[in-house]
């Protein structure tokens, strides 16, 4: 039973945060948009409350969980872009890194202890076969495809103590629009 389960959404103003609202209010869930709007629309958050932060504040993610009765977190909201990565590092690994650390602080003070977290297949790098099967070595070659490695490593240790469970989505590029007027925008 699913009617009326809250799902906080990070990112779910971006492009494919808001595609994930789609298919979870389709689905009976309750799609809770947490975003800091650096990159996402807040037009394209049409499925369920938007609430306006950033996942480095894990007291601004606390107060969503609590406010909207949250059971379960994905985690999209990231800086996106490998040749930006190369230039400006640092950005990624403050928003990627610290955004996973003040998302997991939140979730542990709230009590969520489910999160799917949006990775990459920049994860893998160069992959020693084709076609990449799920174990294959992670070696990522940009500073983007290493914040989403190191954000792995960070869940796996937080399952291991706190019990939280997790599972990290390593997909290639998405594409595409849709009728409801989300995702891509000017
Ligand atoms: N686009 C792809 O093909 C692709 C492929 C694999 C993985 N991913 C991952 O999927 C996720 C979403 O990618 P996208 O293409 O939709 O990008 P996007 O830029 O459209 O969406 C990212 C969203 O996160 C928000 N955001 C960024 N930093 C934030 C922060 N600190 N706090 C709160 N909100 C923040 C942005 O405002 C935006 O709405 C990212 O984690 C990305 O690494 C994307």
């Amino acid at each position: 039973m699913t009617s009326g389960i809250s799902v906080l959404v990070t990112g779910g103003a971006g492009f494919i945060g808001s595609h994930a609202c789609k298919a979870l209010k389709s689905a009976g869930y309750v799609p809770v948009t947490f975003d800091n709007l650096s990159t996402g629309h807040a037009r394209s958050v049409k499925f369920g409350p938007l609430v306006q932060g950033d996942v480095r504040d894990a007291d601004a993610v606390v107060a969503a969980l609590r406010d909207h009765d949250v059971r379960a977190i994905i985690h999209f909201a990231a800086s996106a872009y490998v040749g930006e990565s190369m230039r400006n590092p640092g950005l990624y690994y403050d928003n990627n890194l610290g955004g996973m650390i003040g998302l997991l602080k939140g979730a542990k003070t709230a009590g969520v202890d489910k999160i799917v977290f949006s990775s990459s297949c920049a994860t893998y790098g160069i992959p020693a076969q084709l076609p990449i099967s799920e174990d294959c070595a992670q070696d990522p070659i940009n500073p983007y495809g290493r914040t989403k490695l190191i954000c792995e490593m960070v869940l796996r240790d937080h399952a291991a103590a706190h019990g939280l469970r997790f599972a990290a989505l390593r997909y290639f590029n998405a594409a595409g629009a849709d009728l409801d007027g989300i995702g891509h925008l000017p």
